[in-house]
């Protein structure tokens, strides 16, 4: 029950899939009062009502491209929750490009905002409603979703890559400012590649998972471990660790080759 007393929201839950899924099961199971949230499109398309209903906790939607949703969403949150907060999950990123097909070579501009602002700037616009509203409890966790495609090329990533280290530079400068103020630390996870709805919208997807796992000592890091990482980055046992960016890839961000991959053994 590490986080017994505290109160959260976690965002992007879509399906059973999804990353967010999971860390929402074991804040609940770990003792915290948690609200979710996702785009109005997403609550049609997904199943995120089942997860409210299982969990018995409210569902708020907001664009999180919108300033007034997330205004609201905050607000909404405290008052349902009875107080202040103590950690927030972003779990959320969409690529128009990717989605459209349109390749990395030939692209589109305006799509390519629009992935920036879903995908990372949505993480400014969060933090900015949560700073403005006072929102975070002393010691709070504000966490997001990253991954290696912002440090190293991965063609398929695509505008993906350039979102991603956005996002993490945003972890960086608004965790700045968070800590100084509330000692609230802010942090994104750099996950191994997981099928999910995301995720599998890579191209070759399937391949580069088999890939990664056989480049990773310890293997891909399955998306409930990932729920059980960023749950630790909620609890009070790692309350001096911001400002970071933190591999759960089973090894992979620090690989060269391995003997899997040359199918030569260990
Ligand atoms: N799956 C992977 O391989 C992988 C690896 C590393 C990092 N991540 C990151 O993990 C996070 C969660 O993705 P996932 O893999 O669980 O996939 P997912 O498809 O289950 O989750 C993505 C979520 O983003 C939400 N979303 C999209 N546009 C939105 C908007 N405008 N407002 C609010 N929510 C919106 C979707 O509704 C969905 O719930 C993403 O940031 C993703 O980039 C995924």
């Amino acid at each position: 029950m590490i986080l017994k007393g505290k109160r959260g929201i976690i965002s992007g839950a879509l399906n059973d899939q999804s990353i967010a899924w999971k860390v929402a099961e074991l804040c609940k199971a770990e003792g915290a009062e948690i609200v979710l949230t996702n785009a109005p499109i997403s609550l049609r398309l997904g199943t995120v009502n089942e997860l409210s209903k299982k969990l018995d906790c409210q569902l708020i939607p907001a664009d999180a491209t919108k300033v007034e949703d997330l205004d609201n969403l905050v607000n909404k949150s405290m008052e349902i929750l009875g107080g202040k907060l103590d950690f927030v999950l972003h779990s959320i990123g969409m690529s128009v490009n990717i989605r459209k097909s349109k390749p990395y070579t030939d692209i589109n501009y305006d799509w390519m905002q629009q992935s920036f602002d879903i995908s990372a700037i949505s993480f400014h616009k969060m933090m900015q409603s949560l700073w403005k509203a006072d929102a975070m409890n002393e010691w709070g966790s504000i966490l997001a979703l990253s991954y290696i495609g912002a440090q190293r090329v991965f063609p398929h990533y695509h505008e993906m890559s350039e979102a991603k280290s956005l996002l993490e530079s945003f972890a960086r400068s608004f965790g700045y400012h968070f800590g100084v103020r509330n000692h609230v630390r802010v942090n994104t996870i750099s996950q191994s590649p997981t099928p999910t709805t995301a995720g599998s919208g890579i191209k070759g997807f399937e391949e580069f998972l088999n890939y990664a796992e056989k480049m990773s000592p310890i293997g891909n890091a399955p998306a409930e471990d990932c729920a059980k990482y960023c749950v630790s980055l909620f609890s009070d046992y790692t309350r001096y660790v911001t400002l970071q960016n933190l591999y759960h890839d089973g090894g992979f961000s620090n690989m060269g080759m391995s003997g899997m991959m040359m199918e030569i053994g260990d």
